[in-house]
């Protein structure tokens, strides 16, 4: 959403620009400037230019607006009130629909060190954006793993090493590992955060239960819960966490959280229709570029 705002930010700024430009274009007292310092020709001539230079800026403003890589959480996979008949809830916000109050709220959400800020491995949650939400229920979970033939040593090895999932992974699991139904949500009015009735299923069920071994099954998903500076510093071709990734300026280290790999280094939860990822995802994988951020392969 950042990236969004920036990126109208800039357009509203040219737009301005424009604006102030034609205004002063307008004005006698700039056309007297012009009279008074330029022959007629010259004066034409200056003229264009300033036209010229005020379409580019027009045009440049129009083209980072079109690269901007979301189209906001409304009708998103994240509007559970669109799919209320499916994730969310009908008619319990009081008819309004309301698109955050799955996740967040604006009072009375689930309080750092409380019993409800608790997974279900019994660690505390350490990361709460006003979290409306209930924890996940799981009570372990297999992490990646990619074999006993495995290279063990040198850039082929997993140098990533995984503790269970933690803060934002959490948040997200606590809807996407089907152990928590997606409508628990802290009812309007109430504090507590109710019990739900619908969970996730299908393809977006990630880290569901494994029935053979009993744990929430994240043994064949991309590695999460990791410090990914620990990794490059064992691994040759892991790009440095300073590289660039995706538009508007920003490094791969401004999607790290307390410089760990989670579930939201890669997507963003507010994000809108695929409008240039796929998935939600934070960069354009055209190509596999999101993959190439990272990976130097
Ligand atoms: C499906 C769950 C979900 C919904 C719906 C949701 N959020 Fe979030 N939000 C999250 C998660 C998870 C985080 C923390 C991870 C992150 O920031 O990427 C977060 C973080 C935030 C933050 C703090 C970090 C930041 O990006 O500034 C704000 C503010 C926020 N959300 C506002 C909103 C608003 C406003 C809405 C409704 C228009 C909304 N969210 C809807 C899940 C959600
Ligand atoms: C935000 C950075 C980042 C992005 C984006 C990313 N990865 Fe990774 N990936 C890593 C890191 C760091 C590791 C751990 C590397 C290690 O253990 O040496 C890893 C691990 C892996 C592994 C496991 C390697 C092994 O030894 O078993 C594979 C395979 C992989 N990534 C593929 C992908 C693919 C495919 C994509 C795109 C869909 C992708 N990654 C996107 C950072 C990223
Ligand atoms: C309140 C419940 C909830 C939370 C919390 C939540 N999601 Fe989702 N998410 C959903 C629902 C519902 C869908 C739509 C699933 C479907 O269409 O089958 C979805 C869809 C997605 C998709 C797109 C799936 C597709 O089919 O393309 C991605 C990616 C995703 N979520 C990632 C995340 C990440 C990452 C987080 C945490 C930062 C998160 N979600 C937190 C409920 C949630
Ligand atoms: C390294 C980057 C990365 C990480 C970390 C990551 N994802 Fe994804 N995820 C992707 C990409 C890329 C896709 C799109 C895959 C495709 O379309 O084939 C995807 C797809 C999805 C989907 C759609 C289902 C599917 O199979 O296409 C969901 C839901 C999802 N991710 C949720 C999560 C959750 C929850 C976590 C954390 C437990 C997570 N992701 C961690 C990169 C990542």
């Amino acid at each position: 959403m950042r990236q969004r705002k920036s990126a109208i930010g800039f357009t509203l700024l040219v737009k301005g620009l424009a604006m102030k430009g034609k205004k002063v274009l307008s004005s006698w007292m700039i056309e007297k400037f012009f009279k008074e310092n330029f022959k007629e020709k010259n004066m034409k001539k200056s003229l264009l230019v300033i036209l010229t230079m005020m379409l580019g800026l027009i045009l440049v403003g129009s083209a980072i607006a079109g690269l901007s890589p979301t189209s906001g959480i409304t009708d998103s996979y994240h509007d559970l009130g669109t799919t209320a008949a499916t994730y969310g809830d009908t008619g319990e916000q009081g008819g309004q629909n309301r698109i955050c109050v799955y996740c967040h709220a604006p009072h009375n959400t689930i309080k750092l060190g409380s019993p409800e800020a608790v997974d279900g491995m019994g660690n505390p949650v350490e990361y709460l954006p006003l979290w409306n939400h209930a924890i996940t229920d799981m009570a372990a979970y297999e992490m990646y793993s990619n074999g006993p033939l495995a290279p063990t040593t040198g850039d082929g090895a997993l140098n990533a090493i995984m503790g269970q999932p933690t803060g934002v992974s959490i948040l997200c699991l606590s809807c996407h590992d089907g152990s928590v139904a997606t409508n628990a949500y802290g009812a309007p009015g109430t504090s507590s955060v109710g019990a739900g009735d619908k969970t996730m299923t299908g393809r977006a069920l990630i880290g569901g239960l494994n029935i053979s071994t009993g744990l929430g099954d994240l043994s064949n998903h991309h590695p999460i819960s990791f410090d990914y500076a620990a990794a490059d510093a064992l691994d040759d071709e892991i790009n440095p966490a300073t590289t660039s990734m995706g538009t508007f300026g920003k490094t791969i280290n401004d999607f790290l959280f307390g410089g760990s790999v989670e579930c939201a280094t890669c997507h963003d939860v507010h994000n809108g229709t695929e409008a240039v990822g796929v998935r939600l995802t934070y960069v354009d994988d055209d190509r596999s570029a999101f993959c190439l951020t990272c990976h130097f392969k």
